[in-house]
């Protein structure tokens, strides 16, 4: 590249980006390069895909270790490609990463020393049944489509693109958790596992899609460069979405008389209308 091509980072330069993204924004355009982007933005993105990176190859992680509580060895293969498919997920958006920030990302030694990451994924320990996994399954797969969702009508083209090529097999994920989570309802045992799992999951989930938007830092950024509009309504949705049948969380969770734990309530207030789930 010649240097004197190279427009320095002033607050001048750095201005007429940010304007020229929101104008794009606002014309309802995507960028397809970082070239004309503002820091802010490209900070923004990255800390975005690198969080979704190690989402994705440490729920595929998670996922093999917990292969060996599937009740059955078919399920256990197709199990296995289940967890494939997440690590494939990581690939695809390890490349989206060199391809615009022309680094590499490569995942810590272990969960715990992971900085960027969701909550919800450094407990792959808390999986002890078959029925916690079906669960964590349904929840986080459901959350995970419904956040990408979002983030694919957000103003980076090639993340549309990659999110396109990785809802469906999301949506894939949280088919196979309804099948066996009516496998599982069917017996008091089996019904008693899934509240506990309930219980442990759902609060944690629920926790992936931020912090209220009234106390939520980052929110107004993701806003501004048309990536998010609510933390609170994507919650809402997430309890609302179709299932498959007609189905939703909330749905199954009543037919099958399973409570939502009170602390999602006591975090997230704008849930109350689902308290009558609660004894
Ligand atoms: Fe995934
Ligand atoms: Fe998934």
């Amino acid at each position: 590249m010649i240097d004197w091509f190279v427009e320095e980072d002033t607050p001048e330069t750095e201005e007429r980006r940010e304007k020229f993204v929101l104008e794009k924004i606002k014309d309802g355009q995507q960028l397809w390069g970082l070239a004309d982007a503002p820091k802010e933005y490209k900070d923004l993105l990255f800390f975005t895909l690198d969080k979704q990176y190690r989402c994705e190859e440490r729920g595929g992680i998670n996922y093999f270790e917990a292969v060996h509580l599937a009740p059955t060895a078919e399920e256990k293969e197709n199990f296995r490609r289940v967890a494939r498919q997440e690590l494939r997920h990581g690939d695809i958006i390890a490349d989206l990463i060199r391809a615009h920030y022309g680094k590499r990302v490569e995942l810590a030694e272990t969960v715990k020393e992971e900085k960027n990451i969701l909550d919800v994924f450094r407990h792959p320990d808390d999986f002890d049944s078959w029925e916690d996994v079906i669960v964590f399954n349904i929840l986080m797969d459901l959350a995970a489509d419904i956040r990408l969702d979002r983030f694919k009508k957000g103003s980076f083209g090639p993340w549309t693109k990659a999110i396109e090529e990785i809802e469906a097999e999301e949506k894939g994920h949280v088919e196979h958790g309804i099948r066996w989570f009516r496998i599982l309802t069917q017996t008091d045992e089996g019904k008693q596992r899934i509240q506990e799992a309930v219980s442990l999951w759902l609060p944690r989930v629920l926790r992936t899609f931020g912090n209220l938007d009234d106390q939520s830092k980052s929110l107004p950024i993701y806003q501004k460069y048309g990536f998010l509009d609510s933390n609170d309504a994507q919650r809402e949705q997430f309890m609302e979405f179709p299932v498959g049948e007609g189905e939703t969380i909330v749905s199954l969770l009543e037919n099958m008389k399973i409570q939502i734990p009170s602390v999602c309530f006591e975090e997230f207030p704008h849930l109350q209308k689902y308290r009558y789930l609660v004894d």
